[in-house]
């Protein structure tokens, strides 16, 4: 959840010296810093990769650029005449100083702190595609899912086999675990939401087991709500984060004995900091009671961050787990 990221004056520094966030993710020395620095500052049990999940869709030929406080920009992919003209070939190969980093990482982090990798889940990667930004509707790809479906399937198809290399060569040069963000899966209706994001997630699990047997799979279903359950239990992943909407209560009953469970903090509590933070966090914590729980935030951190206020949350919890 952006635990590297500008709220640390440290990360600041690094971008500074790499010139751009891309630099940033693609120099393997300095990748491994940002990945390491929130471990060091804060003794998290946890470290996520620093990379992004758009490196997919660049190494499939899209152009990507990251706009000063506007977000990212690609190269839109809008039918199925663009899909020739993807790079399916070599994905990996254009990836390796992200698994350089995956390496790196892994031989300087202390043995109790484990590493993540991750990806975009497939319906996430592919609204960036073919929107070619951000976006508040996301339209243009509903518009291509709903009214040719065909065709639709196949640019998710190629995004599953990209991100399914690209997370076994994570776990090959050593991450522990992986992630699979799918930010905007709550955008989607039913139908929809089984055959976009469930059915490419499965389709992504079951090869990542293929070639991986045991390692550990996070899905992040952002927005999933009511859709959870089915996402958990169709899709076979390990682990489930959950974003700040949903009731502890409720996903301590209805995941229990299916997965284990991690969030669900609200980011805006770190701005504020103090006895409402508190107070969330414990709430958190009471609420999940006894399943299998990773405290962890609902989103990621925000820009204006007060880096003590996060020292906070992680003494609290500390405590509270004894
Ligand atoms: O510390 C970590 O959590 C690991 C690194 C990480 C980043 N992005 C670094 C990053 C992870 C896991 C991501 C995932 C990611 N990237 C998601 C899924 C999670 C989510 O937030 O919903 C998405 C949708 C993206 C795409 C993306 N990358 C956007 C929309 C932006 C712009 C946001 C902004 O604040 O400008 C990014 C940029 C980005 N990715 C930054 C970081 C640290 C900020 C870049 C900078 O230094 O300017």
């Amino acid at each position: 959840m952006r635990q590297a990221g500008r709220y640390l004056p440290e990360y600041r520094k690094l971008r500074e010296r790499a010139g751009s966030f891309l630099d940033l993710c693609y120099t393997p020395e300095l990748a491994t810093e940002a990945t390491l620095q929130p471990i060091r500052r804060f003794g998290f049990d946890a470290a996520i990769l620093f990379s992004d999940i758009l490196v997919v869709p660049q190494a499939l030929g899209l152009d990507l650029s990251f706009a000063e406080g506007e977000g990212p920009r690609l190269s839109p992919v809008r039918g199925v005449a663009d899909l020739d003209r993807l790079a399916v070939e070599g994905v990996v190969e254009r990836l390796a100083p992200v698994y350089e980093t995956v390496g790196r990482v892994a031989g300087s982090l202390p043995e109790r702190v484990a590493l993540i990798g991750f990806a975009g889940a497939p319906w996430t990667v592919a609204t960036y595609m073919v929107e070619g930004r951000g976006s508040r509707d996301f339209a243009a790809t509903k518009r291509w899912a709903y009214g040719d479906a065909d065709g639709f399937a196949r640019l998710v198809d190629i995004v599953v086999r990209a991100t399914a290399d690209h997370l076994i060569a994570q776990v090959r040069q050593g991450a522990e675990a992986v992630q699979i963000f799918d930010s905007w899966a709550g955008t989607l209706p039913e139908a929809a939401f089984h055959r976009w994001v469930i059915a490419p997630t499965r389709a992504l699990v079951d090869r990542l087991r293929a070639a991986c047997d045991d390692v550990p799979i996070i899905g992040f279903p952002r927005g999933a709500g009511l859709m959870t359950e089915a996402y958990v239990v169709e899709t076979g992943v390990d682990a489930v984060s959950l974003d700040t909407t949903v009731p502890p209560a409720w996903a301590a009953g209805a995941l229990r004995g299916q997965c284990a469970v991690q969030g669900n903090l609200d980011p805006v509590h770190l701005l504020v900091g103090g006895p409402s933070m508190d107070a969330a966090i414990d709430r958190i914590l009471d609420g999940f009671g006894n399943v299998p729980f990773v405290f962890n935030l609902g989103h990621g951190v925000l820009l204006p961050t007060p880096v003590e206020h996060v020292a906070r949350l992680v003494e609290r919890v500390r405590a509270r787990a004894g």
